[in-house]
């Protein structure tokens, strides 16, 4: 059997463990600061074998021991974003988080593919591939797989169809400045936009962007978690079985679609090595522009969260972590977040400063 730790026993975490056991994937060592929340939901899960036919063992506990050896590590820990809160705002709480979830897992699996997924998601993963020294290719950020998944949804009840029949892929970061392809949705291979208009394309478009705040607005507390759960299960088949399946998934673009140094969704390439290649799919000049944009934001929010981290100058993370509602800050401090012995350099944006600066601020929306 494989092995594949996940730190952070929560909703996403805990799901992303039934998925990868129902399918008999690999066992899973839980990891979570609560112990009892990673013992009880391994147990529990473990209990579903001889009822669901599978035979995964799982174990949960909240140090990182029993997670050596693992071929692939998924990084759920973090805060979830709370109604009305940007996933930015996330950003200090949750940088604490994933670089000693990172840090911690790396020295004990230095051969494993990460998977993150903590939000925000893809600042959360140029984080862990800085703190790991891990090569781009093995650390990867799930948002592609869930944002395409919800576009491919609204796309078959639109037309009454199987969901099973429809591909649609939303490129980008994960947040308000995601880049649903219209051009690129299909039915079974007939283009979508010969099926339904440009405008009711581009309104599911939009739903699709808030598809995260439209659950949490339903839960009031917690954000989705079955579709998030399910994706990285997805994602964590095509590398444990090298699939070598073509999924969105952020990745750290180097010259592809003019970006460079910036962790961003893009349709790559996914088997057992992690990240085989990134495609470049012929996009029109708006659908680039938005790409980029998207990309010019996420690229604000690293300078951000290195300045944080203090591989950057001293700047203006106070302002941002002072607008988060209520959040206790559970974590070390951030003067504690030690270097790894060789982290990767912080990236340098690919964009020109006064791009950079114009970018979208917080993206606010949904896990
Ligand atoms: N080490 C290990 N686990 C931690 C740590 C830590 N330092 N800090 C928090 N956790 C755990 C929490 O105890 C909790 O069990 O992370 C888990 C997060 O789970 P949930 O609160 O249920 O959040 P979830 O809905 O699973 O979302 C997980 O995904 O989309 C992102 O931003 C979102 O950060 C959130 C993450």
């Amino acid at each position: 059997m494989f092995k594949v730790s996940i730190i952070g026993a929560g909703n996403v975490g805990a799901t992303a463990a039934q998925y990868i056991a129902m399918r008999n994937l690999a066992d899973v060592v839980l990891i979570d600061i609560n112990e009892g929340a990673a013992m009880g939901k391994s147990l529990d899960l473990l209990q579903t074998g001889p009822v669901t036919s599978h035979c995964a063992h799982l174990s949960g506990a909240s140090g990182y021991e029993s997670t050596a050896n693992s071929d692939v590590v998924v990084i759920t820990a973090g805060i979830p974003r709370k109604e009305g809160m940007s996933r930015d705002q996330l950003l200090k709480i949750n940088a604490q988080i994933v670089s000693s979830a990172a840090e911690q897992a790396v020295k004990l699996s230095p051969d494993a593919v990460f998977v993150i997924v903590t939000n925000p998601l893809d600042v959360m993963t140029q984080l862990a591939y800085q703190i790991t020294g891990l090569p781009s290719q093995r650390v990867i950020g799930m948002a592609g797989v869930l944002d395409s998944g919800r576009f491919q949804t609204f796309i078959a009840a639109e037309l009454a169809v199987s969901p099973v029949d429809v591909k649609a892929m939303v490129l980008g970061g994960h947040g308000d400045l995601m880049v649903p392809l219209l051009r690129h949705s299909s039915v079974n291979g007939i283009p979508a936009l010969e099926l339904i208009s440009e405008a009711r394309l581009q309104e599911l478009a939009v739903r699709t962007r808030d598809g995260g705040a439209e659950i949490v607005s339903y839960l009031k507390s917690g954000s989705a978690y079955y579709a998030p759960g399910a994706s990285v299960a997805l994602m964590v088949e095509a590398i444990l079985q090298d699939q070598n399946r073509l999924l969105p998934c952020s990745v750290l673009a180097t010259g592809q679609y003019g970006l460079n140094n910036v962790y961003v969704g893009l349709p790559v390439v996914l088997g057992r090595s992690g990240v085989k290649r990134i495609v470049e799919l012929p996009l029109n000049s708006s659908e680039l522009q938005a790409l980029q944009k998207s990309a010019a934001a996420i690229e604000k929010n690293v300078v951000v969260m290195n300045d944080l981290i203090g591989w950057g100058k001293p700047a203006i993370v106070e302002a941002a972590v002072d607008e988060l509602p209520g959040v206790v800050v559970v974590t070390a401090p951030v003067a504690a977040i030690a270097e790894p012995a060789e982290p990767h350099q912080a990236a340098e944006p690919s964009v020109s400063a006064p791009e950079a600066a114009s970018a979208e601020p917080a993206e606010p929306v949904a896990k």
